[in-house]
């Protein structure tokens, strides 16, 4: 066990492998609905207006950080602002999720995509990092984005769906618009990526939440490279990759280049590191266990956390926090972290 590190080395040293005196926590979508502060802010401001306001999105990204003293924070904003600085029309409507206009499925439609100036276009989101970082200098932030092909679901779907029926047709019947639309998203998400960078992110991370709706050799064919030719543009600060239902994928993984692994809840964490080799990962409690009671949810963290092991690990959850938590099971589950001791080497 290494000397008490502060929050940056703590997590810097988990993603790059190091030694450290306790794994990192931090919870995917740690900032959002479950918390009352956060809905305080939410009825006053659309989420599309939350997340064009670099200041407001700074405050948000503080909550769950005060709130349970979280060892680093992800900046808020959202995967979808990409897609919308290319120029497709977003919106939230209330009750249902987001909705993209017009599709995107032919080479013409593609024409009428740009590639923003991500500096102006994106901008509010580097400087959420830059604001957040002198609220709480202490904290390490991560930037993100959606990964091409989460986004290209999205974007070709027009909104969310079970099966991303419409993307898939589009890998199949035209192959050269999916790749073209691939490598403009890669190029964009990855100059979004090393802005976030250099505005002070500690880390970014790519999100692939539907990398899993794909057959293993297709996600091998069409969303890795793309995820590797985003990373690809990332300088100087760890990257993670994160595939949801991406157990099946984990030989292949490492072609993304990232320095650390995401796994969702599905994945046998410990099956994982054998295959991964020395790479570090992150996560991989099932959200739901935080409406478990607490001493089930404690065990099961600590679970976690000895299959783990003591290197290269980064605790979070195997996807995003559900929309009703109730706030108390987060308090236990970061002392649940905390608490644990490692059972001597037998
Ligand atoms: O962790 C954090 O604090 C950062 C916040 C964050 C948001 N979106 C805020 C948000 C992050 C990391 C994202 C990523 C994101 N956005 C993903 C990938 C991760 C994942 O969860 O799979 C995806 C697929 C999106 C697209 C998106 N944005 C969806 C499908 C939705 C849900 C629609 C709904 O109303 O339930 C959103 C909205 C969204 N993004 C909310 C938040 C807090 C809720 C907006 C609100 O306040 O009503």
């Amino acid at each position: 066990m290494a000397a008490p590190l502060d929050k940056h080395q703590r997590l810097r040293n988990a993603l790059l492998g190091l030694p450290v005196d306790r794994p990192p926590v931090w919870l995917m979508r740690q900032a959002g609905r479950y918390m009352p502060v956060y809905r305080a802010i939410r009825e006053k401001v659309s989420f599309l207006e939350l997340c064009a306001d670099a200041q407001l999105c700074a405050e948000v990204t503080c909550q769950p950080i005060d709130a349970f003293d979280l060892d680093a924070a992800i900046v808020f904003s959202d995967i979808l602002t990409v897609p919308a600085a290319m120029g497709q029309g977003l919106t939230f409507g209330t009750g249902h999720g987001p909705q993209l206009n017009p599709v995107v499925r032919t080479a013409d439609d593609l024409a009428t995509l740009r590639h923003p100036d991500v500096g102006t276009a994106l901008r509010p989101a580097h400087d959420a990092i830059r604001a957040f970082r002198a609220l709480r200098p202490e904290v390490p932030i991560l930037g993100f984005a959606g990964s091409p092909w989460t986004l290209l679901c999205y974007m070709v779907e027009g909104q969310g769906s079970k099966d991303f029926a419409a993307a898939k047709r589009l890998l199949w019947e035209a192959p050269d618009v999916a790749r073209a639309l691939l490598d403009r998203l890669a190029d964009v998400v990855g100059e979004h990526l090393q802005a976030q960078a250099e505005a002070g992110a500690a880390a970014v991370q790519l999100f692939d939440t539907w990398a899993g709706v794909l057959a293993p050799e297709e996600a091998r064919a069409f969303a890795l490279p793309a995820a590797a030719r985003a990373l690809d543009h990332v300088r100087g600060v760890p990257r993670i990759y994160f595939a949801k239902a991406g157990g099946d994928l984990l030989p292949w993984l490492g072609e993304t280049g990232a320095d650390a692994q995401g796994l969702d809840w599905k994945v046998d964490i410990r099956r994982a590191r054998k295959v991964l080799g020395g790479t570090p990962v992150q996560g991989n409690l099932d959200p739901l266990l935080l409406f478990a009671p607490p001493e089930v949810l404690t065990a099961r963290v600590h679970d976690v956390l000895r299959a783990a092991g003591p290197l290269g690990h980064v605790f979070n959850l195997g996807h995003g926090i559900h929309r009703h938590t109730p706030e108390a099971a987060v308090t236990t589950l970061v002392q649940a972290v905390r608490s644990f001791v490692p059972e001597a080497a037998a």
